[in-house]
């Protein structure tokens, strides 16, 4: 699926944000990532908030389990080492990074639990983990958020080659935790001072937590 939605998957970000993603991913980067850091951007796809982590002052490496993503993360950015391979099943050592990124990734993942621990086995103690994602906002907002995400991105998505498999996203969201259940899962896997904030009325969540 991702390597079909490749091609349309930075625009439709754009679109769908009205341009906010990028912001989004700087303030994640520079939440945990600090000059010199050895950083993984997991479920890195065309390379965002890799490249945020880079200027973040990071020595960044994308991982990322579909091909097409990585093609275009690697013309992107040369600076960062590009790697294919399985968030669930990293290729790193125990401790080989100081901080770990993850944007609009671990709400794909088939095992969150395993997705966490595996980002904690790599990163060095003291080490700092960013996840964003997209939750469900409550209040005023909430009725806008369903008509945009159910009904017009899905349309969006299908008058865009590639992008039918966006209708999968309404689903994704919705049965993946809420900012407080996912951070109760960030602990469960052995993080501390897990906190988050969100962004656009509840729309995104920035967790964030360290390796003690
Ligand atoms: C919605 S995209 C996010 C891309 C990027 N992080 C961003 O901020 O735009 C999700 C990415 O996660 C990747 N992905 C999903 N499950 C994965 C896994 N188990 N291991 C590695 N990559 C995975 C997909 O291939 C896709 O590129």
């Amino acid at each position: 699926m991702f390597d079909r939605i490749a091609p349309v998957y930075d625009a439709m970000n754009r679109v769908m944000t009205a341009g906010l993603d990028l912001r989004w991913r700087r303030i994640a980067a520079e939440a945990v990532v600090r000059p010199g850091d050895r950083v993984l951007d997991a479920c890195c796809g065309t390379g965002d908030l890799a490249v945020a982590a880079r200027k973040a002052g990071g020595t960044v490496t994308g991982i990322d389990f579909s091909p097409r993503m990585l093609e275009r993360a690697r013309r992107k950015d040369p600076a960062v080492e590009w790697v294919e391979g399985d968030l669930l099943s990293l290729p790193f050592d125990d401790g080989s990074f100081d901080a770990a990124t993850v944007g609009f990734g671990v709400r794909n993942v088939a095992d969150l639990g395993l997705a966490l621990r595996e980002l904690r086995r790599v990163l060095a103690a003291g080490g700092q983990v960013a996840i964003l994602e997209i939750t469900t906002p409550k209040g005023v907002l909430a009725p806008f958020y369903r008509l945009w995400f159910d009904r017009i991105v899905p349309l969006l998505g299908k008058l865009l080659k590639g992008g039918s498999a966006y209708s999968y996203l309404p689903a994704s969201v919705r049965r993946f935790p809420g900012p407080e259940d996912l951070a109760a899962v960030m602990r469960e896997a052995g993080f501390d001072g897990v906190g988050w904030r969100t962004f656009a009325g509840g729309i995104v969540a920035l967790h964030t937590g360290g390796k003690p």
